[in-house]
């Protein structure tokens, strides 16, 4: 449900060359680039806007194309830990966001974008070297504006197959959507040593003293965790959960009045593998869905000073998401884009 909302605007971005470039000026350009290639250095200059092609050409001279996950997680992982995110180009202005507020609580070394296309890989990397890993086959720029389509969904549906090569390479995973910004550091509440841990999306309240435990099914047979944040230890039972899900959305693939949202298979894995993995619930109070962070003041201000994480989650549309951080006070690129490690974009 999350996903759709969130992808359910048009793209809010018009950096994509491909209308304009039709097969013969392609070709030009092409070989435009490679003589350019050769004078200009690949990184910082504007013709990686250029590279959002399904398969980047053996002329663009990136080091990143051959860096693999391995080598990308060994570079970001701090004691074992490191903080994944997926992105799609349009997504960048989040990506920055949510990295400001990581940098404020002093984990952004630890973090690893996953890049979507080739364009979020360069972007990233040129900027900050080493910090983003692109799994092939990448989302061509057409389809990566398609938000909702299968196309869409079978790219960025890889997400837990993504977490679990992490876990395999033995690493502990924070998964963050970039919707999100940290307000405090949610490293200590993830008490114990449990194989997952993950936050409700569920706006009902519940006391402050709520269960740790999977909170019992809804009347539909599966619960509703939010997929946005969800911490790993490399354990047996947490490799299970993310096997179960990557069947779950299988077994249940995209279709016209379920596009592109994996959380619903989460759910499924979730309540599935119940009794053979350990997990433990996020207070609620720390880590509320946004159906209760900005839409209840009153809940707001009785757990003020409790929040760690805010989800801008329950809100259709890419500029009606930035206008509500703005609104909120959580839209830190323009006054604050030098605390980023991406600095401030172009
Ligand atoms: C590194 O991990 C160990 C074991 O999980 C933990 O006890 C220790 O405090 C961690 N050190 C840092 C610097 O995070
Ligand atoms: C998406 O994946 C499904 C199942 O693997 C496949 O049948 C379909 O052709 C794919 N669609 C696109 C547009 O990639
Ligand atoms: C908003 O929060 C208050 C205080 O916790 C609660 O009493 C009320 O029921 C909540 N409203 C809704 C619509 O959930």
């Amino acid at each position: 449900m999350e996903k759709q909302r969130l992808f359910s605007s048009a793209s809010p971005l018009s950096y994509s060359s491909n209308s304009i470039l039709c097969c013969n000026s392609l070709l030009l350009l092409i070989t435009l680039l490679v003589i350019l290639g050769v004078f200009l250095p690949w990184a910082g200059s504007p013709l990686f806007l250029f590279s959002n092609t399904n398969a980047p050409s053996s002329s663009f001279p990136s080091k990143w194309v051959d860096y693999s996950l391995a080598k990308a997680a060994k570079f970001v992982a701090k004691n074992g830990t490191l903080i994944a995110c997926t992105v799609s180009y349009p997504f960048f202005p989040f990506l920055n966001n949510w990295l400001i507020s990581v940098s404020r609580q002093k984990h952004q070394d630890k973090v690893l974008v996953i890049a979507e296309g080739y364009a979020t890989l360069y972007k990233v990397n040129s900027k900050w070297p080493g910090h983003a890993v692109l799994i092939p086959p990448a989302l061509d720029s057409q389809t990566a504006h398609s938000f909702g389509s299968q196309g869409f969904f079978n790219l960025t549906s890889r997400r837990p197959e993504h977490l679990l090569q992490l876990l395999e390479l033995g690493y502990k995973v924070m998964y963050n959507d970039v919707d999100m910004v940290w307000l405090q550091d949610p490293f200590p509440y993830l008490q114990g040593s449990h194989d997952v841990y993950f936050m409700d999306d569920k706006t009902a309240i519940k006391p402050l003293s709520h269960s740790h435990d999977l909170p019992p099914s809804a009347r539909n047979g599966r619960t509703n965790i939010c997929s946005c944040m969800i911490f790993l230890r490399p354990t047996n039972g947490a490799k299970l959960l993310m096997k179960q899900w990557i069947e779950e959305l299988h077994a249940q693939p995209w279709s016209k009045s379920n596009k592109g949202n994996d959380q619903p298979g989460f759910n499924w894995a979730l309540g599935k593998t119940a009794h053979q993995v350990d997990v433990y619930l996020l207070s609620q109070a720390a880590f509320p869905t946004g159906g209760m962070y900005f839409w209840n003041k009153t809940w707001v201000e009785e757990t003020k000073g409790k929040h760690v994480t805010v989800h801008n989650n329950y809100i259709i549309g890419y500029d009606n998401k930035m206008k509500r951080f703005q609104d909120f006070g959580l839209w830190l690129v323009d006054d604050h884009a030098l605390e980023s490690p991406l600095g401030k974009l172009d």
